[in-house]
């Protein structure tokens, strides 16, 4: 079957279930004579930001506890092979880049949203959600464009580069046990009151 062999279909599938689900819950809902606030964008915004999220920091920490550890221990062959075109890395670095932009476009729109009522909590959670944005943006894929051959480079600055990458992706990796604590308590208790 399609979607447990496509993986572009498996996702679509949980699109699916999703409406099918709130469509019944609506219904179910109104059955009951329970009623609805006009339908908030911020929902949607908030399930978009977190999948977005979940895809960064997935891979993020794919990237920290799988890749990271395994290279060492791979010839000079095997990684050419997974850093070129449409091989592993540059297909994990796309979509954890991807990832990063689209939590912060989501993120932003629910500070807006949020305008004079953001509480301290959700400001430390976001600022360390943008500090970690612009390492990606800014260090780690400038640094990731050049070890996995993208741009050209002297093998000084590969490995310069590596280890600039390596720096930034770790402090990302320690803001993000903050950041999630942080982004979480804004909306179910607040630390700073
Ligand atoms: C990139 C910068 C980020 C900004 C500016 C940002 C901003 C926000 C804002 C404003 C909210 C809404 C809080 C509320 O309505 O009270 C929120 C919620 C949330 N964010 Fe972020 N965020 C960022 C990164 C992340 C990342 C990387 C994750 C990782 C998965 C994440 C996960 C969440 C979750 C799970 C919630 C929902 C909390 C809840 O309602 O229980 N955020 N974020």
């Amino acid at each position: 079957m399609k979607i447990f062999q496509d993986h572009r279909w498996s996702i679509a599938t949980g699109f699916i279930l999703t409406l099918v689900l709130v469509f019944v819950g609506v219904q179910s809902t109104l059955a009951h004579g329970g009623h609805y606030e006009p339908i908030s964008v911020d929902l949607l915004v908030r399930w978009a930001h977190i999948i977005a999220g979940i895809t960064w920091i997935g891979l993020l920490y794919y990237f920290n506890l799988v890749q990271v550890p395994s290279m060492a221990g791979l010839t000079a062959e095997t990684k050419a092979d997974i850093f070129k075109e449409g091989s592993i890395v540059r297909r994990a670095l796309f979509w954890f880049r991807w990832g990063a932009m689209f939590t912060l476009i989501f993120g932003l729109i629910l500070m807006a949203k949020l305008g004079a009522h953001a509480s301290t909590d959700i400001k430390i959670g976001a600022a360390f959600g943008i500090i970690m944005w612009a390492n990606v943006l800014f260090v780690i894929w400038p640094a990731q464009k050049k070890v996995i051959g993208m741009v050209e480079a002297t093998a000084e600055a590969k490995l310069a580069a590596g280890k600039r990458a390596l720096i930034a992706s770790r402090t990302n990796t320690i803001l993000s046990i903050p950041m999630l604590f942080f982004m979480a308590s804004s909306a179910h208790f607040n630390i700073f009151n």
